[in-house]
């Protein structure tokens, strides 16, 4: 069978997921996927029976403990398989913005006074700040802005603004609210041409796709596992021959065990073993769809990202019309998707009334969605954009369906 002839199952991925027939969640259009996705019975499944068997402190001799010890280290394994990683590249934190605290301190070793610092207006504030703080230690912060007309982070910009003193790039893959894809590859060869470290946010970008680490040949990268399907967790990657060069963030006794050495803690045992369960996840809707089992992991997962993506754009180009067509509203970012140019995460605003009484009229119709500036607020400031009552966002999962779109549609045409 070729891709062309396979088309995403819908119903299966649905039936995966329990809160498609929970009593409080199934009669509701679920579009905050952005804000944080639904889980599949896996992680569930993965979570209880850690809590159930294997509760106890890890990696001793007797069966409960070590289970839970080759659990956790499983779950490392098979994430650094998903984004073609090694394992020890990868670090698993309580939050994105946690990670990336803990990366700019760790990277602070590297700047010295009158160093530069390129971030982004595009970017969520997690990507940010971290980065801006380094002008305690003398770095200047530099800001690539994304052109007005096209809301592009525009790769001539970078050309123009990068310099012999320039340390770091924070960039994002994905923004949440315009929803563009960066091109990550492009900004590394040029960054590594110049010395340059790239941390890209992968957020908005790793629901709709997990990334291959290796391709993009990013230094560091990272997302939020509570928006891929999993629990309140964040995965950092960091090259090794990096990781191995910073600072001990953590108990004197680890020196030298990186990545043990970055996060001043370890991981939360219980959440981190679920997730296995996104892994489950993910073979399953492969083996759903395809023959050939006989590939790795992460070329399993370039298959499943490529139906994701034809779904998706299915899924969200009738949206994306619909609110460019309009009278009423105002589209930010662009109109279609095509090739992955832009993830399903749809911001727009009322010309009529304000986001949050758009917002809520969304809600009294079971579409659940929220108004914000979702901590991105300086892409918000550059857009003119109340960042209190910020914009409304649809962003859709793969799990969203055609008739979701259709129903959306028939909610706008309403209100
Ligand atoms: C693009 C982007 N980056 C970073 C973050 C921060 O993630 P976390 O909540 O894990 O700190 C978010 C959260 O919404 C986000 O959308």
């Amino acid at each position: 069978m070729t891709l062309e002839n396979i088309k995403l199952d819908v119903d299966y991925v649905r039936s995966q997921f329990p809160a498609f027939k929970d009593p409080l969640s199934k009669d509701w259009s679920f579009f905050e996927n952005a804000g944080g996705s639904y889980v599949p019975c896996n992680v569930i499944n993965k979570l209880t029976e850690f809590m159930t068997s294997t509760k106890v402190q890890p990696y001793a001799d007797y069966p409960m403990s070590k289970i839970a010890g080759e659990n956790m280290d499983k779950a490392t394994k098979l994430f650094a398989n998903m984004i073609n990683s090694k394992e020890n590249e990868i670090l698993i934190g309580g939050s994105t913005s946690i990670n990336l605290y803990v990366l700019s301190n760790a990277l602070k070793k590297f700047i010295s006074p009158g160093d530069q610092i390129i971030v982004t207006n595009q970017d969520h504030e997690a990507n940010i700040s971290p980065w801006r703080r380094l002008e305690g230690v003398g770095a200047k912060i530099i800001e690539w802005q994304f052109n007005l007309d096209n809301f592009e982070l525009e790769y001539s910009t970078l050309e123009k603004i990068i310099n012999p003193k320039t340390k770091i790039i924070a960039v994002t893959h994905c923004s949440n609210i315009i929803g563009s894809i960066n091109n990550i590859k492009k900004i590394t060869e040029l960054a590594h041409k110049n010395n340059i470290i790239v941390i890209a946010d992968g957020v908005s970008y790793a629901p709709h796709g997990f990334p291959d680490v290796k391709e993009l040949d990013v230094d560091f990268y990272t997302f939020s596992l509570y928006k891929t399907y999993g629990p309140h967790l964040a995965l950092l990657y960091g090259k090794e021959e990096i990781l191995k060069e910073l600072p001990n963030q953590n108990h004197e006794f680890l020196n030298g065990k990186y990545p043990y050495t970055i996060n001043p803690g370890g991981p939360n045992h219980e959440e981190l073993v679920s997730l296995i369960g996104i892994y489950e996840y993910f073979e399953g809707l492969y083996n759903h769809h395809f023959q050939n089992k006989r590939i790795t992991i992460s070329n399993k997962i370039k298959k499943i990202n490529e139906l994701i993506s034809l779904h998706e754009e299915e899924i969200a180009n009738p949206i994306l019309k619909y609110l460019d067509d309009s009278e009423n509203f105002k589209l930010i970012g662009k109109n279609k998707i095509s090739n992955k140019n832009r993830a399903p995460t749809i911001s727009f605003t009322s010309k009529k009334m304000s986001s949050k009484m758009l917002s809520k009229k969304l809600v009294d119709n079971q579409i659940a969605t929220r108004n914000d500036n979702f901590y991105a607020w300086r892409c918000l400031k550059a857009l003119g954009i109340d960042a209190d009552d910020g914009v409304v966002r649809i962003s859709l999962a793969h799990y969203n369906s055609i008739e979701e779109t259709k129903k959306l549609i028939k909610v706008f045409d309403k209100i």
